[in-house]
C-alpha cells in the first residue's frame, strides 16, 4: 500500500495534495501519514504473534508526541536512551511499565529519573553503571529493575556508523562480563533483574544477525538458569531496514519464527522489540523547494531550502533517500544532484538524479524521511528547524511549528 502517490500529477500524502501543504505551510516541511504508521506497527505486531510480544518504539527515531501517541495507542511501549526521552515518552502517553532506558551515559539524574518514575527496565550496558543504579536505587529506597545489554559477537551488514555490536562497539558488554553483572546483580537487595537485552545494529536486512543473536541469547539464558536466574523478558532491539530493493531481503517471519524457536524453553517469557525506522521512516517526506538551478553541462545543481540541518542522514552516512517532484512535468529532463543551502560540502541529498525541466519554485519531496529526519535536525548554519504536519485521511495537523529567528536566540542572555 502507497501512502506517498500521484494522484494524476500531483503528489499526495493519503488523500492530501502536497503542493497545498507546502504552500499552507511553507518549505522545507515534514509531512507524516498517520495512516502509514499504523500501518507498519501492524504489519510488524502480526509478523510477531508467533511469541507474546512488546514492541517497544525506539523514541530516537522521530520523538513528536503525535506521532508517539499514535504508536502508544496501537500498544507500543517505549525505548529511551535520555531523561528527555524518558519526559517526552511520558507526555505522550506511554504507560511506565512499557518504558525501557537504553544508552551507554546514563547520569545519576538520569537514572533517579528512571527509578522514581519506575520504567520497566534500565538496559544496563556497563559493570560501573550497574553499580551506579544499585547504588542510587538503595539510597532511593527502592528496587531498580535491570537487564544487561550484550553485545554478541556477530558482525551485521550496515554502514560503520550505524553498527552497535562487535569487537570495536561501545555499546553493551561481552557475554562473560554480562554474566558476571548478573551474578553481582541478583546479590543486591535495590536491584530486580527482569530481562536480557541485545541491539546488533540499524537498518539491517539480513535476518542472520537477528537468528544468531537469538541462538546466542537462547543459550545465554539456559546459562543462567544455572545460577537461578529467570528472567520476565528478552529484548532482542530493533534495527530492521526499511527502504529500497533490499527491504525485500529482510524476512521478518524468519527472525520471527528465529525467536519463538530459541526461546521456547522459557514460555513464561515475553519478547520484546525496539522498532524506530521500520515503524517511521515511511510514513515521512521532507517537502523542499528549489531556490536556484546552477551549474554547467557536466555538473548541474538543484539548490533547494532544506539542508543538512534538516536532513543530516545523507550526509552522515551516505544514506540514499528518493528524491521526487510534487508535481510531475512533461519536457526535457536533465541529470542534476540536489543540494542544500548549508556551508559544506557534504549538503547534498542525491547525485545524478534525473529531473523533467526543474525551475525555480518548484517543489520536490525527499521520501522516508519519518526516521532520524526532524529528530537529528539541528538549527547548524542558524537555520530555523522545520515545521511538521500529520496527514490522517483528508485533515492535515500542524504538529510542529516552524522555529523563528526568536527560537535561535532563545536561550542565550538579551
Ligand atoms: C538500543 C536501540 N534500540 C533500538 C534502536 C532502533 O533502531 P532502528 O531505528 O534501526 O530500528 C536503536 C537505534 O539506534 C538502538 O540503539
Amino acid at each position: 500500500m502507497k501512502f506517498f502517490d500521484y494522484k494524476g500529477k500531483n503528489l499526495h500524502a493519503d488523500r492530501v495534495d502536497i503542493a497545498f501543504l507546502a504552500r499552507k505551510f511553507k518549505t522545507p516541511l515534514y509531512v507524516y501519514s498517520r495512516a502509514r504508521l499504523i500501518h507498519q506497527y501492524r504489519k510488524l505486531a502480526r509478523f510477531f504473534e508467533l511469541s507474546p510480544t512488546l514492541i517497544c518504539y525506539a523514541l530516537k527515531a522521530n520523538s513528536n508526541a503525535l506521532l508517539c501517541r499514535t504508536l502508544q495507542k496501537e500498544g507500543a511501549g517505549a525505548e529511551v536512551v535520555s531523561g528527555g526521552e524518558i519526559l517526552l515518552a511520558l507526555r505522550a502517553g506511554f504507560e511506565s511499565s512499557k518504558i525501557l532506558f537504553s544508552g551507554v551515559g546514563k547520569t545519576r539524574e538520569e537514572i533517579r529519573l528512571g527509578i522514581g518514575r519506575g520504567i520497566l527496565s534500565f538496559n544496563v550496558e556497563s559493570f560501573e553503571e550497574l553499580k551506579t543504579i544499585a547504588e542510587e536505587a538503595s539510597k532511593m529506597r527502592r528496587t531498580a529493575p535491570v537487564s544487561v545489554r550484550i553485545n554478541f559477537p556477530i558482525e551485521a551488514k550496515t554502514h560503520p556508523h550505524t553498527v552497535t555490536s562487535g569487537r570495536l562497539s561501545k555499546f553493551g558488554v561481552g557475554e562473560n562480563e554480562a554474566f558476571k553483572m548478573y551474578q553481582w546483580a541478583k546479590k543486591q537487595r535495590s536491584l530486580e533483574i527482569v530481562g536480557l537485552h541485545s541491539h546488533g545494529g540499524s537498518q539491517l536486512f539480513s535476518s542472520k544477525p537477528y537468528e544468531q543473536a537469538a541462538k546466542r541469547a537462547g543459550n545465554f539464558l539456559r546459562r543462567l538458569k544455572t545460577q537461578n536466574i529467570s528472567l520476565s523478558f528478552v529484548d532482542m532491539g530493533g534495527g530492521f531496514g526499511v527502504g529500497g530493493e533490499e527491504e525485500k531481503d529482510l524476512k521478518l517471519s524468519r527472525i520471527a519464527r528465529a525467536y519463538a524457536r530459541e526461546f521456547k524453553d522459557f514460555p513464561s517469557m515475553k519478547l520484546i522489540i525496539e522498532p524506530g525506522r521500520f515503524l517511521v521512516a515511511e510514513s515521512g517526506a521532507l517537502l523542499t523547494r528549489i531556490v536556484y538551478v546552477k551549474g554547467e553541462r557536466k555538473r548541474k545543481f538543484l539548490i533547494v531550502d532544506a539542508g543538512m540541518n534538516d536532513l543530516l542522514r545523507p550526509a552522515l552516512y551516505g544514506a540514499h533517500h528518493p528524491v521526487i517532484p510534487v508535481v510531475k512535468k512533461k519536457g526535457q529532463s536533465g541529470i542534476f544532484d540536489v543540494a542544500g543551502p548549508i556551508c559544506e560540502s557534504a549538503d547534498i541529498f542525491v547525485r545524478g538524479e534525473r529531473f523533467v525541466s526543474p525551475q525555480v519554485g518548484d517543489l520536490l519531496a525527499i521520501l522516508n524521511a519519518g526516521a532520524y529526519g526532524f529528530s537529528m535536525s539541528s538549527q547548524y548554519n542558524s537555520r530555523p528547524r522545520a515545521a511538521e504536519v500529520l496527514v490522517d485521511g483528508k485533515i492535515s495537523r500542524l504538529i510542529r511549528r516552524r522555529e523563528s529567528f526568536e527560537d535561535l536566540v532563545r536561550t542565550e542572555p538579551a
